[in-house]
């Protein structure tokens, strides 16, 4: 079975992590149980039956801090209350990431995906790149920093996008803490932050690289030309499935999938369900993991297996 990331290391980025308690500890709130599945479906968020206790869990600390006792009455509340509803959000998420997270994969972006894109990119095309389920923008900000290293900042776009206005904030302050950067060497802080006591800030060029939006992926309409959500040449969306039910996993797979540019590639995290039953991706197999495209000119490659690189 797949394991769900715990998390439970520290969060200087204030987001809870999957068994964080507290809060409501003593008290009682009817109907959490009962309703639990209710109330994360009304937030676009359906949970697999393993984070029924985390879920509940956030559920409770929500309703200690707005001493509402009955989960019926939060339940009739959201939706009309935009601030209980981005609690909600915040709480019942799990928000742990950081830069170049994953390095084996951001390796494969580097070597294998982003060469094969300038290949086949018409001239003055610019590659476009979505970070879904950016968190606090480590991510898409990662990218950002590859890209520049690579002299490849001209010719990229990078759109990223989370369901937690919170987070979202959070990104665009683009301030970030010591474990944050646990995966980050010396010389790119130094290039690309600048500290000020016992945090970095990343430079204004780079933080100005990535444009942040608010997306729940699968509830929100997707693709969103409008939003400039659709044609992506590379979609990142890591660790975020992983904290979802099937029903969910399965919506989200087709969006993605309908999002892609023919030929583009979407990478998942380890951790993540299997996506090559739920839309007609090709698959390959890389030194990364698994990763997915959309076949080019509309052949269906779907279940291939390839040796790629990535290490
Ligand atoms: C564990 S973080 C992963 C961050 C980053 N992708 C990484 O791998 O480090 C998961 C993020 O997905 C977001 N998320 C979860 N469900 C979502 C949904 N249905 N739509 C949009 N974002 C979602 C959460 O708010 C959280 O910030």
């Amino acid at each position: 079975m797949r394991q769900i990331p715990s998390d439970s290391q520290a969060r200087p980025n204030g987001r809870r992590s999957d068994n964080a308690g507290g809060g409501a500890a003593g008290a009682t709130f009817r109907g959490v149980d009962a309703f639990a599945s209710r109330v994360a479906d009304k937030i676009g968020l359906s949970f697999p039956a393993s984070r029924r206790q985390a879920v509940a869990g956030a559920i409770r600390r929500v309703m200690a801090r707005r001493h509402i006792d009955d989960a019926r009455l939060l339940l009739d509340q959201i939706g009309a209350r935009q601030d209980l509803t981005d609690e909600l959000v915040d709480e019942v998420t799990v928000g742990e990431t950081c830069f170049f997270r994953g390095p084996a994969q951001f390796r494969l972006v580097r070597h294998t995906i982003l060469p094969e894109l300038r290949r086949r990119q018409a001239e003055g095309v610019d590659i476009r790149i979505w970070s879904a389920g950016c968190a606090t923008g480590e991510e898409p900000y990662s990218l950002a920093i590859l890209c520049e290293e690579d002299g490849l900042s001209g010719e990229v776009r990078i759109a990223a996008s989370d369901i937690s206005r919170k987070a979202l904030a959070d990104a665009m302050e683009a301030d970030y803490g010591e474990w944050s950067l646990r995966n980050t060497g010396g010389y790119l802080k130094d290039r690309y932050f600048r500290r000020h006591g016992t945090r970095f800030r990343l430079r204004r060029e780079l933080a100005e690289r990535v444009r942040f939006t608010s997306v729940c992926l699968g509830t929100d309409t997707l693709p969103a030309p409008e939003k400039g959500l659709a044609d992506f040449d590379l979609i990142l969306c890591r660790n975020v499935l992983v904290y979802l039910d099937a029903a969910a996993v399965r919506r989200i797979a087709r969006q993605l999938f309908d999002c892609l540019a023919a030929g583009g590639w979407l990478t998942t995290a380890p951790a993540d369900p299997p996506l090559w039953k739920l839309a007609p991706f090709e698959t390959l197999t890389t030194a990364a993991g698994v990763v997915y495209r959309r076949p080019l000119n509309g052949q269906d490659n779907r279940n291939s297996v390839a040796a790629h690189g990535g290490s």
